[in-house]
């Protein structure tokens, strides 16, 4: 099995020479919402592909760029673009932006996402905090890398989402008058969109949203002691309960839709840290 610092030592090397700072929250932008990042005082960024090691992006809506970036002093650490099991990565290469975070001294983490409603109150265009999971697979796989990220086999006390964390989430989002949903997120690896079956699945076993990302990252950071919590931004109806089709360019449509109520809460959230 993979040791992270070994594997990543040169990539670590590089974060404690080019440190700009040390940030305070690290978010991962989820497909279509990467364009928060050009919102805020950006200081440094770095291009993913100039990174010893780092996984190329394959995605259209993932830019594949990390930005050390500011606001309101709130010193942040942004990372445009994921890197997805579907992509054909390994479950050591896909947590690597968690394992960055965690590298630089980054105790907080909000993983974003977007999403398909599995529920039928919720909509496109909607955002959902994510109050559980499941991804039972991943996670099995993923408790042999903790120990391997220098965690102590004592502290493997899954907490997530962090209850202090979600409590500032939704007090920012009542601030801003923005109706945020809670809920369920049900992982699937992908590539390819649920069956209307599977979804119907996903329903009567607890889910509210589905997607494809987000899990392992909440895993992995909530074993590092990062605190941690996600959204969901639902981008489309979960395939069987509209009669379009789906489509990504829907994903990227209704992020797009959302982008300015998704910018408005994030920075609200991040001044209340
Ligand atoms: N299913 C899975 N992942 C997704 C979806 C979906 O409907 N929409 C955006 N990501």
């Amino acid at each position: 099995m993979m040791d992270l610092n070994f594997k990543y030592k040169d990539l670590i090397k590089f974060f404690e020479e080019n440190l700009p700072f040390k940030p305070e929250l690290a978010i991962i932008l989820g497909s279509g919402l990467g364009e928060f990042a050009k919102s805020v005082n950006t200081k440094k960024s770095f291009s993913t592909s100039s990174l010893p090691g780092y996984p190329s992006s394959t995605i259209e809506g993932h830019a594949g760029k990390i930005h050390f970036s500011e606001y309101e002093g709130k010193k942040l650490i942004l990372f445009e673009g994921r890197i997805h099991l579907y992509e054909g990565y390994k479950i050591y290469q896909c947590i690597l932006p968690i394992f960055i975070a965690h590298k630089t001294g980054c105790k907080k983490i909000l993983l974003t996402n977007a999403a398909g409603s599995v529920d039928f109150n919720f909509h496109p265009g909607d955002l959902m905090l994510i109050n559980s999971f499941n991804g039972i697979n991943i996670k099995k796989e993923l408790t042999s890398l903790i120990g391997l990220a220098g965690v102590e086999e004592k502290n493997r006390i899954l907490d997530f989402p962090s209850s202090s964390f979600n409590k500032k989430i939704k007090t920012a989002a009542l601030n801003e008058m923005i109706e945020l949903k809670e809920g369920v997120y049900w992982y699937s690896k992908g590539p390819s969109y649920e069956t209307p079956a599977e979804i119907k699945m996903t329903r009567i076993c607890g889910g509210d949203a589905a997607g494809m990302s987000t899990v392992h990252e909440a895993v992995f950071s909530s074993y590092l002691g990062m605190e941690t919590s996600a959204i969901s931004c639902i981008t489309n109806y979960g395939a069987g309960i509209s009669k379009n089709k789906l489509s990504h360019s829907d994903v990227t449509e209704t992020a797009e839709r959302v982008k300015e109520k998704f910018e408005r809460l994030i920075k609200k959230v991040i001044s209340s840290i």
